[in-house]
């Protein structure tokens, strides 16, 4: 019986734990951790993804602020607003939604950010140190969800498991293989020029797939019993009309292979919010010293 990862009732409990956690911060400094998030534009995915980061920080007792600024936003006027952010004191974390507009160069927005108040622990300060293996690195919020919910499931330990990562990007893939390694894993990334990616992907006993390719990891790339997590969120057009959200793995053919598999949505979507509020909560404590 293959196993759903239900990763909202993990996050639901972890929000639990957070929130009891920004009491006691109130209770015992008079801090209220208040993450800022920064929207450029009008991409409708990323209005909504925003406005549900927002609500659950709220929902924790957290305090959030959000700074609208329209897609013909200069770099000059977002570098200002990320340094009004940095430089107030009632603000902890700071999270500007990717993508930017093309004309905005995304390395220099993040690198403009606090590496104290970079929740979404991308700025080279703290890729470094997770790199680096340092504990006090504030980790990306997809991948350390991912961890979070492979660890529930395999009982916390991955020693030795042989990992594979499809796809190399900045926010998932690479953190995710860092991840992986600090946990004993064995991991190998692999990506489109990968020669033969589904006999590879037979091997793996964890094998985590963010590419954005709807239905790509089908039933004979996965090893009897291996956990599979979906990392793809993609709209597609239903034949008979509409549109869904389906993942980069084709959900019902791998379910009857795999021991264990997230769902899209209701997997790693919940678990990557839950970990950004754990980085706010974090980034808070850590700036009290
Ligand atoms: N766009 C897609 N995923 C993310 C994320 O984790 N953080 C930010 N800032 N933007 C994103």
């Amino acid at each position: 019986m293959t196993i759903v990862l239900d990763g909202k009732t993990l996050a639901q409990k972890i929000s639990e734990q957070v929130t009891k956690d920004v009491s006691k911060l109130k209770a015992e400094h008079n801090i209220t951790p208040c993450l800022a998030v920064v929207l450029v534009g009008e991409d409708p995915a990323s209005k909504i993804y925003v406005s549900r980061k927002k609500r659950q920080a709220v929902a924790t007792g957290m305090l959030s602020k959000e700074i609208t600024l329209p897609e013909t936003t200069s770099k000059k006027q977002l570098l200002k607003e990320i340094s009004l952010l940095n430089a107030d004191p009632n603000v902890h974390g700071i999270l500007v939604q990717l993508p930017l507009p093309k004309h905005i160069d995304t390395a220099q927005i993040i690198e403009a950010i606090d590496p104290r108040k970079d929740v979404d622990g991308f700025h080279p300060v703290n890729s470094g140190r997770l790199f680096s293996g340092v504990n006090s690195a504030l980790v990306p919020c997809t991948p350390r969800g991912c961890v979070t919910l492979v660890k529930n499931h395999r009982g916390q330990d991955l020693t030795g498991l042989l990992a594979i990562v499809i796809g190399c990007s900045n926010i998932v893939g690479k953190p995710m293989a860092q991840l992986l390694l600090q946990e004993k894993a064995t991991v190998i990334m692999a990506h489109s020029k990968t020669q033969d990616l589904p006999t590879l992907c037979r091997k793996a006993d964890i094998l985590v797939v963010a590419v954005g390719v709807p239905g790509l990891v089908k039933a004979d790339w996965v090893k009897e019993g291996a956990t599979v997590i979906d990392v793809g969120i993609n709209r597609i057009n239903n034949p008979e009309g509409g549109s869904c959200i389906v993942g980069d793995v084709d959900y019902v053919g791998v379910s009857s292979v795999a021991g264990a598999i997230t769902p899209v949505p209701g997997g790693v979507g919940p678990m990557t919010i839950v970990s950004l509020l754990q980085n706010t909560y974090a980034a808070a404590v850590n700036q009290i010293y």
